[in-house]
Parts: C-alpha cells; sequence; structure tokens
C-alpha cells in the first residue's frame, strides 16, 4: 500500500516578514493546550478515514512550528505512531527559527521524536537579515546552527537569494560558509514578491528593485556550482543535498504521492477507494479551532480530481524534481498517459529547445534550463 506524508501546521509567527505571504500569524497569546487537543482531534478523524497505512514521513511547518509547545509535537508524533504504521527511521521534521528562544527548545523537540531539523536562517548577512526584517542577527543563526547540529541527526536550512543588489561573489561566500557549518540540505529560495505582503507595496513605490533575470540566472548558477563542491546538487528546483539525505517528506509531494494536512489552510491529497480527494482547511486559525471543536474537523472544500487535473498536478510537481516524472506513475496516479497530459506541438518544441529531454526508463525531464523557466514553460505545455 503506498505509504502516505503528514503535515501539520502551526500558523503562528513571533513577527510577520516582509516578504512572506505564508498562513502565519501574530497573536499575543495562544491557548497551547486547545491548540494541542483541536490538532489531535482533526488528525484522529483523517487517520479514522485514510485507514492505517504505512507512514513517509510527518512535518511540522508554518508558520513558525518551534514556537509550538514541546508537549504537543510530542503528543502529535505519538498519535501519529499509533494510528499509522511507522518504519524504526520514521523521518519527523519541525521548522525552526534561529532565534535565542527557540534556540532554547531543540532539546525537548529532540526528545520529543523530531530528527529532522529546518532552519530559518534566510541570509548570513547582518544588511541582509535587516532587510529581511528577521529578528536573528548572524551570531545568533550560527548558534542555533551548532546547537542543531549538535543535536539533531539531520539538519537543513533555508537561505533567501536574489536580493536587491546582491553581488555574486559575495552569494558565492555566504553560500559556502552556509555550507560549511551545515548540513547535507539546503533550501536556497529566490526572493519572490508575493501579492498583499510589505515587500509587495514598497516594491511597487520603488523602494527596492529585485536583480533582473540573467542576473537572479547567474546566481542561480553560482549556487549550483559552490553546492557541488561540497557534494550536494540540486534535487529540485531549490532543494540542495548530498545522495540520501533528501527530504522524504517533500519527496512524496513532488512525486505526487498521498499526504495528510492538519490545521489551519493546511492541503490534503488522499486516494480513497479510487478517487483522488483534495482537500483544503479553514486558514484563519480561530475559525478552524472553533470548526474543529464543534465538527472534529475544518475541510472547507473536499473534491474528487478529474483525471486532466491530477495529471498536471503530478507533471506540475515531478518536473520539478532532477529526476524528472515516471510516466508508469503518471498514469497510474491519474489515469493519463504522458501523451494525453501535454500538448504534443509543445512537448516537441521543449525538446528542441533543450528545456525537457527523456531520461533513463523514458522519464520526462526539465533539463537545468528548463528547471529555470518552469513558470513559463508549464503553463503552454500541459493541456
Ligand atoms: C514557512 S517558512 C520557514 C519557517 C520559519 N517560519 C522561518 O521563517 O524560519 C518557509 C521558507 O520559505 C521561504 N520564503 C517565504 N517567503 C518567501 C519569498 N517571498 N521569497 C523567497 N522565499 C520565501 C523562507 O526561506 C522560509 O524560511
Ligand atoms: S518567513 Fe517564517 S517567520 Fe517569517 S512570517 Fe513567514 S512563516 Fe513567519
Amino acid at each position: 500500500m503506498e505509504s502516505l506524508a503528514l503535515y501539520l501546521h502551526w500558523p503562528f509567527c513571533a513577527a510577520k516578514c516582509p516578504y512572506c505571504d505564508f498562513n502565519s500569524h501574530v497573536r499575543d497569546s495562544i491557548d497551547q493546550g486547545r491548540w494541542r487537543d483541536a490538532l489531535r482531534r482533526e488528525l484522529a478523524r483523517e487517520a479514522a478515514r485514510s485507514g492505517r497505512r504505512p507512514l513517509a514521513s510527518i512535518f511540522f511547518g508554518g508558520g513558525t512550528p518551534s514556537l509550538m509547545a514541546p508537549e504537543t509535537a510530542a503528543a502529535l508524533i505519538e498519535d501519529a505512531k499509533r494510528l499509522f504504521d511507522a518504519p524504526d527511521d520514521l523521518e519527523i521534521t519541525l521548522e525552526a527559527n534561529p532565534t535565542s528562544v527557540e534556540a532554547a527548545k531543540l532539546a525537548a523537540f529532540r526528545a520529543a521524536g523530531v530528527n529532522r531539523l529546518s532552519l530559518g536562517v534566510q541570509s548570513l548577512d547582518a544588511e541582509a537579515l535587516r532587510f529581511l526584517g528577521r529578528r536573528h542577527d548572524v551570531p545568533q543563526a550560527i548558534a542555533a546552527l551548532e546547537a542543531a547540529r549538535a543535536l539533531f541527526p539531520r539538519l537543513s536550512f533555508d537561505l533567501i537569494y536574489a536580493r536587491p543588489g546582491q553581488a555574486e561573489a559575495s552569494w558565492r561566500a555566504e553560500v559556502r560558509q552556509a555550507l560549511a557549518l551545515a548540513a547535507d540540505h539546503l533550501s536556497l529560495y529566490q526572493l519572490t514578491i508575493e501579492p498583499g505582503t510589505r515587500f509587495a507595496t514598497e516594491h511597487a513605490r520603488g523602494a527596492f528593485a529585485l536583480p533582473d533575470d540573467d542576473a537572479a540566472a547567474r546566481l542561480y548558477w553560482a549556487t549550483v556550482e559552490e553546492a557541488a563542491r561540497f557534494g550536494l546538487s540540486p534535487y529540485e528546483v531549490s532543494n540542495y543535498a548530498k545522495s540520501g539525505a533528501e527530504s522524504r517528506h517533500n519527496l512524496v509531494y513532488w512525486r505526487y504521492g498521498d499526504y495528510l494536512g492538519i490545521g489551519p489552510g493546511a492541503h490534503q491529497r488522499l486516494m480513497l477507494d479510487g478517487s483522488l480527494l483534495a482537500a483544503r482547511r479553514h486558514r484563519a486559525p480561530e475559525e478552524w479551532l472553533a470548526r474543529v471543536e464543534r465538527d472534529g474537523h475544518a475541510v472547507t472544500e473536499e473534491e474528487a480530481l478529474s483525471p486532466r487535473d491530477r495529471a498536471r498536478e503530478a507533471l506540475l510537481m515531478g518536473l520539478r524534481l532532477a529526476e524528472g516524472v515516471d510516466p508508469a506513475r503518471l498514469a497510474a496516479r491519474s489515469g493519463l498517459t504522458l501523451a494525453d497530459s501535454v500538448d504534443p506541438a509543445m512537448l516537441a518544441a521543449c525538446l528542441d529547445e533543450g528545456y525537457l529531454e527523456w531520461g533513463a526508463a523514458g522519464r520526462l525531464v526539465a533539463t537545468d534550463e528548463g528547471r529555470m523557466r518552469l513558470d513559463a514553460m508549464l503553463p503552454v505545455l500541459l493541456r
């Protein structure tokens, strides 16, 4: 039976970063007990529906889940292990911010069962951290990384690049410093301006400019080169790992597997009786809490995806991966062949241009060039 990934969303942060449009909110006080009970209740409800299945991974994301009481993580991990078939080496990731408050709690999260930490370092440059509105400084980031390395068997961290005025040489130095401090896994995100954020307003009134496409591409290639020196390769558009250190949780999404999404705004894809059900939960934290306390869940929409929707999603996800898309898996998950899922003329054009290629065992793979242009390519490629 296909294994299942479990995502748990903690929707609170100490402050809202000016670039971020994740479902994250700042609150004066949080009733940790009520939140623990509600997350456990929604998890129990979904487990009853999905049935007992092998568990691939648990991921506490946010928001800032390192602000959660460690007992909440412990209770949810215990529940998940009881409700599903968990392997001994189950991957259990927690996202954490590197402020000292959270760093002090890391040992408690490790004791709760978390075995992989994903730290939101964002930059190792003091000025950039200020621009990004972060609440930590470079020494705190390094202290959190060192504390995390001593505690967790697996460690990853996030950096944001293509920042205003960022020079290639200084970015190379920053990546090298990061790689020396880390880690067998890094997430390197290109700064994007998300509608509705403070950065969107400031960018629109010309307060800062982002590097143009060519400059951003040069930074991307510099990143790939520096990561390769440390033995990390980009197994996904924004994710770099040593072989075997890939995020098993995220691979489930990108390979279009089943996942449960518990908590406000969490998405879910679950195959039940041959239907692939897409569910979405209420995004507002207080409304989510009230609904779970009343109904046992806060699902606001659930629909069975059509074969065409499934094929689109599987290709959107799979072409992000260096390994590409396996046509047999695409057919098994969507009911459509690859030939039925893409526009044949566009496929031929993308192969000709060198944006796509055929990989081992007939896999469709986006080349390095193609992966940089996925956002432009996919809407015209997919039927
Ligand atoms: C949910 S957050 C990570 C957890 C934690 N709250 C933190 O900030 O450290 C996921 C990651 O997405 C990245 N991110 C969020 N918004 C972004 C944006 N507009 N452009 C680029 N990266 C972004 C950041 O690197 C961030 O660490
Ligand atoms: S980047 Fe992280 S800390 Fe900042 S608002 Fe988003 S989720 Fe919260």
